[in-house]
């Protein structure tokens, strides 16, 4: 018997008494956990809760997901990021009404082909949802197994992964295999855990745990050393006019596709920098603040009071750190901007005056850019 074998009823016993008790538990039905592992994928099991609630509250079905409009579903993902893990929701639930009446497929292979499904979702609403003897492979599963089988090969490259997978896939049962995969997603979140030291004692499988009888624990698993993020300075200009703020709506492609955001330049401006800096910005931005530059500069400096210093933040994407200073800048409310619209009317590239209430229910702000109470008063 392999030690993937032996180790598997220990899982399931210790599964059944200590399974986290998570809202996408109660009802596994395919949409439910397809759902759920999207949002997990890259936001901690904490965060998720809350948003998952609210999202199958407003998208009970497939289809309701299918046809909500793009503004409503970014602002139900709003603060959880990788937005474009929405968009790939939506299209593939446009994909499952139109090729599947509407029903999740439960092989493997056809998950896969949906957009945003990847092994380890496809794995887990198979053995979740279809009860298939389907592996979740991830980090927490990999680390799992090679340290109960003592493994120091590299579990960052693929052939490594992909064996893992077929030895424990051979031995998976089928009705359990959704709560063998849940069983070892919990261990490596509160037994087995990444960083730091795993809490063997109270872990099910440590009997038979070569890591733990070598002490090896802290050793394995063996990964590939991780990149460096690479760091981009930004300023950002909190432009208030009035009772409103100035949004910008991000290009269709890349990091934050199509979400809004304050406007913003790369590397840290200072104060004395800060008025024709925006100004150069927004010609270069054909904002159309109006007419002549003069009056607008007059406005901007009026009683030396309206350009502020924000608090300074750090916002961290998988690849990249953004380091952001921001200066709030008040307009006068007699100049002219030239900019005006509606959510609906916004081009991608394209700029918007937003009130509070527009903000909070109409435009997708992402994390990066929610650390400024913008309608509070800076402080010099
Ligand atoms: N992480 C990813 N998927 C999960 C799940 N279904 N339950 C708990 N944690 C998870």
């Amino acid at each position: 018997m392999s030690i993937y074998e032996e180790m598997i009823p220990y899982l399931l016993h210790w599964y059944k008494y200590n399974a986290r008790v998570l809202p996408w538990r109660e009802d596994p039905s395919a949409y439910h956990v397809w759902v759920s592992e999207i949002m997990l994928q890259q936001t901690r099991v904490e965060a998720v809760r809350g948003y998952y609630m609210r999202f199958l509250d407003a998208l009970p079905t497939v289809k309701a997901l299918a046809e909500c409009p793009d503004d409503r579903l970014m602002k139900l993902w709003e603060g959880l990021g990788y937005y474009s893990r929405a968009r790939n929701l939506k299209k593939a639930a446009g994909v499952i009404c139109e090729q599947y009446g509407g029903v999740l497929p439960g092989e493997v292979t056809e998950l896969r082909k949906l957009p945003g499904i990847g092994d380890y979702t496809a794995g887990a609403i198979a053995s979740i949802a279809f009860h298939k003897p389907e592996p979740a492979v991830d980090g927490n599963l990999l680390r799992v197994l090679s340290r109960v089988s003592g493994s120091r090969e590299n579990i960052d490259l693929p052939e490594v992964r992909k064996r893992m997978a077929a030895e424990l896939k051979a031995v998976m049962p089928k009705e359990e295999s959704g709560e063998l995969n849940q069983a070892i997603m919990d261990i490596g979140a509160t037994v087995c855990i990444p960083n730091g030291a795993p809490h063997c004692e109270d872990c099910p499988i440590a009997h038979l745990c070569t890591a733990y009888r070598e002490d090896t624990v802290s050793e394995i698993p063996v990964r590939e050393a991780k990149k460096a993020r690479r760091i981009e300075k930004k300023t950002v200009f909190l432009i208030t006019k009035g009772e409103k703020i100035l949004l910008h709506k991000r290009p269709a492609s890349g990091l934050l596709a199509g979400m809004y955001e304050y406007p913003n330049v790369p590397g840290h401006v200072v104060k004395k920098d800060v008025v024709e800096t925006v100004m150069a910005w927004a010609g270069e931005a054909g904002m159309g603040f109006a007419g002549d530059a003069t009056s607008y500069v007059t406005a901007v400096t009026k009683e030396g009071t309206v350009v502020t210093k924000e608090e300074s933040t750090k916002h961290i994407f998988s690849h990249i750190e953004w380091h952001m200073n921001a200066w709030r800048v008040t307009i006068s409310d007699e100049a002219e901007t030239g900019v005006s619209g509606t959510a609906a009317e916004v081009p991608v590239d394209g700029y918007v005056w937003a009130t509070e209430e527009e903000l909070r229910t109409l435009y997708s702000l992402p994390s990066a850019f929610s650390k400024w109470d913008v309608f509070e008063k800076g402080t010099d």
